[in-house]
């Protein structure tokens, strides 16, 4: 009987010691300690025993009931460490072949017209220039051929900074400086943010975006502006544009003109986009005007210059046949979704 007793103990420890999993440990412990186990049915068996053999038996088998018990009972306390082990290495494992959701995002229609003409210019040769959104009233004004007291900053008004400064209300603040870092000749773009005190509608808002050109060289002409923006807008409108120049006032630019594109959604015969006027106001142009010319230290009898000032925004919501400029600084990210530009 104690050897029979030594067997199965050492066949219990043994299994529960290869045991790997709290289902195996459950097996051990039925096939063990369960109603129909062996050390169970010995336990039974007592009773048919002597009675100085059953104390002894007894006693031996109660002992490795206990042993198999407390065995079990530390084995399942390992397994679950291991277990909570491997969940933990699970979680703080990256998984990146896993495929991402898809919820990524898209650039916002602005970048994209941006990023657009920005490499059309490249191509033509022309430098991409940054401005600051903060600048001094001297840039954005008096650089500009806009004195003190000009009725032209009535239509500008801005918002201004303790120190004095002001949030630039046009790309053409930029203007000067670039003249002053580079000199003639000169190719350059700068893109940029504007801000102005206006009174809210679907077509003006306080934040909006221009693109400003200047070239300047020999004997550039308004032949040369017609050209440039005509490729411009034909690439940006992936067709042929027909273009017009109509007088316009600028303080910076002599002669100055508005250049309208031939409506790209009914070809001129007129529909609601161009008003049924057949054209679409898009962007103010002109010749430098030589005061200007002069503020950036180049010369106006040597060289003259082209400049425009594209409106961003604009641009935009005609691509992308956006009604409301408001939309665009919305923060909405369902505008953009129902936009589905890619
Ligand atoms: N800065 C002008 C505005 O915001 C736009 C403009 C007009 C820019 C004529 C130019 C230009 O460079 O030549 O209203």
């Amino acid at each position: 009987m104690n050897e029979k007793m030594q067997e199965i103990k050492k066949e219990a420890l043994q299994m529960l010691e290869q045991a790997k999993s709290l289902q195996e440990v459950e097996q051990i412990r039925i096939a063990y300690l369960g109603k129909k186990g062996k050390i169970s049915l010995i336990l039974k068996d007592l009773k048919n025993l002597e009675v100085e053999e059953r104390k002894n038996v007894g006693k031996i088998a109660n002992a490795l009931k206990q042993e198999i018990e407390e065995k079990i009972e530390s084995k399942k306390e390992e397994l679950q460490e291991q277990m909570l082990e491997e969940e933990i290495k699970q979680q703080s494992f990256i998984d990146l072949t896993v495929p991402v959701k898809k919820t990524i995002g898209s650039l916002h229609p602005i970048t994209i017209v941006q990023k657009e003409l920005e490499e059309i210019f490249a191509s033509m040769g022309f430098t991409i220039e940054d401005g600051n959104e903060v600048e001094t009233e001297y840039n954005n004004f008096e650089a500009v051929n806009v004195p003190k007291y000009h009725p032209a900053r009535d239509m500008q008004d801005t918002f201004w900074l303790e120190n004095g400064q002001l949030l630039k209300t046009q790309t053409s603040a930029a203007q000067n400086k670039i003249m002053l870092k580079y000199g003639a000749p000169l190719k350059a773009i700068f893109p940029g943010r504007c801000f102005r005190n206006e009174a809210l509608d679907a077509s003006h808002e306080n934040t909006f975006f221009q693109m400003e050109g200047m070239m300047i060289d020999k004997e550039v002409s308004i032949s040369n502006l017609i050209y440039f923006m005509k490729t411009l807008l034909s690439e940006v409108f992936k067709k042929e544009v027909d273009v017009r120049l109509r007088p316009g006032y600028f303080p910076f630019v002599e002669p100055g003109f508005e250049l309208d594109i031939k409506c790209i959604y009914c070809g001129g015969t007129g529909c609601k986009v161009c008003k049924h006027g057949g054209w679409i106001e898009l962007c103010p142009c002109g010749m430098i005007h030589p005061n200007v010319l002069k503020m950036g230290k180049i010369d106006p009898d040597e060289y003259s210059g082209f400049a425009f000032g594209l409106g961003l925004s604009r641009l935009a919501m005609m691509k992308y046949g956006i009604n409301d400029l408001r939309l665009l600084n919305s923060g909405d990210i369902r505008v953009l979704k129902q936009m589905n530009i890619k």
